[in-house]
């Protein structure tokens, strides 16, 4: 198989965008092609000022680098496929919200419409790769689909290569990945079409951390990791649950447990819970396969972690309305932080918005203050929690401000829903005398120094540490 010169990259998202910029940069050689039909999302990544969609440390300078270069992005989709030798498939998969498996499976339309767009448009032989996360023996669906409707003379080969990159510091995750995971067929053409895709990313990745495995382990690798991964979130989020109740610090739990070798210190942070575009559709999508295996034993197991989370932003709301004496109607609540973890720009499925939601139906006022958030994110993530409640009503409730300072202003209490390191260094002095009194701290993140704020006068709760106020 002659060796990748033209890729072509469908979905220009958090992973198509970042990943497929990154390929470009190590591999000079190589021809990228980013294409969406997202118009103003391609106009961004083309924007002179490199104003770009997604905001990720590191990736503005991985663009300047490449862009014009190798790295292209475009609109022209077919044309696009038609010269590639290799095309990731990097669109989204949410989870469906209707239809036979509604609010588990994964709405693989995306992936469908993408597939056979390639094969309508092909005229040469392609490798296809699969990048979006999806169920095991996707690729053998996407196989058939792109067969069934090629033009004579066309081969295509699938693979999958599903992405571990974690959002917040997805440069760094692909630089130096833990590994990279390459599944096809264990055929002759199966083997050499990975091979192609292994050159590729040796080209600045390891050999031996480069794994190549069957079609179907490596689809469910994915959903595994990330599996296995919220598993310990929420594992250690129940834990936080009892320590509150007996006194014990989950900080000192979780220390004294990770420095098992074999479970290992990394992960296991208490938080207000773990959000995300994958965490919870993974696992949903990983209940509905196991449910459709005839497996209810193993789909309610991992269904609990989900459960574990949505515990988790309940227990924290409650407490909130509990310290602040049974009720928050009329009262000002500050939550510091909207997106789903500290740097990132992106709220899909912050616990943020189930906290405001809370705070919302309690009646109370909300000001919210996120360093990376659009405000037309926020009205937008607040508007599909609150469906029944028209804009302008949500208005009247809801203020978002410019800096922490300005939000925490005549609040009772404020929130930590986002560990971004700005809110450690806040003037806390500036921020106590700006609030009503008594003023309270919720630390959802673990993020403050509590006993340096209750010596200013703080009543200060974090999650996870028994002693209160
Ligand atoms: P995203 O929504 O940010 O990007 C997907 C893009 O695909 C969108 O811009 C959309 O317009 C485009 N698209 C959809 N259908 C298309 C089509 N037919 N032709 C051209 N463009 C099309 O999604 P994402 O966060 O980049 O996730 C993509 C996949 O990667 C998902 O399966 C996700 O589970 C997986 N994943 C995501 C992450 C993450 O951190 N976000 C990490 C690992 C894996
Ligand atoms: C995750 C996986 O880590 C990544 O490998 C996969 O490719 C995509 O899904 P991402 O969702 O971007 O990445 O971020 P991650 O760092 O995993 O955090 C997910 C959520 O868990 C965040 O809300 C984060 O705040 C929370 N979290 C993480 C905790 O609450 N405690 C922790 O110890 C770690």
């Amino acid at each position: 198989m002659p060796a990748v010169t033209k890729v072509c990259c469908i979905g220009a998202g958090y992973v198509g965008g970042p990943t497929c910029a990154v390929i470009a940069l190590k591999c000079p050689h190589i021809k990228v092609t980013i294409v969406d039909l997202n118009q103003s999302r391609i106009d961004a990544w083309n924007s002179a000022d490199y104003k770009l969609p997604i905001y990720e440390p590191g990736l503005e300078d991985v663009v300047r680098r490449a862009r014009g270069r190798n790295l292209f992005f475009s609109t022209d989709i077919d044309g696009s496929i038609q010269e590639a030798d290799l095309i990731f498939v990097s669109v989204n998969t949410p989870t469906k919200k209707s239809g036979v498996g509604a609010g588990f499976a994964a709405d693989l339309n995306y992936v469908e419409s993408a597939t056979r767009r390639i094969a309508k448009v092909a005229t040469s032989s392609k490798i296809v790769v699969e990048k979006s996360t999806v169920p095991c023996r996707t690729a053998e669906s996407m196989r058939i689909i792109l067969e069934a409707n090629s033009s004579p003379n066309c081969r295509f080969d699938i693979l999958s290569n599903p992405e571990f990159l974690a959002e917040g510091t997805a440069i760094n995750d692909l630089f130096k990945p833990d590994r990279v995971l390459i599944g096809s067929l264990q055929t002759p053409e199966g083997i050499a079409a990975s091979n192609a895709l292994v050159e590729i990313y040796a080209n600045w990745v390891p050999k031996e951390r480069i794994l190549s495995v069957g079609l179907w382990s490596s689809e469910l690798s994915k959903l595994a990791a990330n599996a296995m991964l919220a598993q310990r979130i929420s594992s250690v989020n129940a834990l936080s649950a009892i320590c509150e109740a007996t006194g014990a610090n989950i900080d000192e739990v979780a220390h004294a447990v990770g420095y098992d070798s074999r479970i290992g210190p990394n992960f296991l942070r208490a938080s207000v819970g773990f959000g995300g575009s994958c965490f919870q559709k993974d696992i949903l999508n990983l209940v509905y396969l196991s449910e459709s295996l005839h497996l209810p034993e193993v789909a309610e197991y991992w269904k609990q972690v989900v459960i574990m989370n949505e515990y988790q932003k309940r227990r924290f709301s409650k407490t909130v309305v509990d310290m602040l004496f049974n009720t928050i109607t009329g009262k000002r609540i500050a939550v510091l932080g909207f997106a789903f973890k500290a740097d990132t720009g992106d709220t899909r499925e912050s616990p943020a918005i189930t906290l405001v939601r809370d705070f919302l139906l309690e009646k109370a006022h909300v000001s919210i203050y996120d360093p990376q958030v659009e405000h037309a994110q926020i009205w937008s993530d607040l508007s599909e929690a609150l469906p029944l409640v028209p804009l302008p009503n949500l208005q009247k409730q809801v203020h978002i401000t410019s800096s922490a300072l300005d939000c925490c202003k005549d609040a009772e209490a404020v929130v930590i829903a986002t560990e971004w390191r700005e809110f450690r260094e806040i003037d806390w002095e500036a921020v106590y005398r700006g609030m009503n009194k008594p003023a309270f701290v919720f630390d959802g993140r673990l993020l403050v120094d509590a006993q340096k704020l209750r010596s200013i006068g703080f009543k200060v709760t974090v999650i996870g540490r028994g002693e209160q106020l």
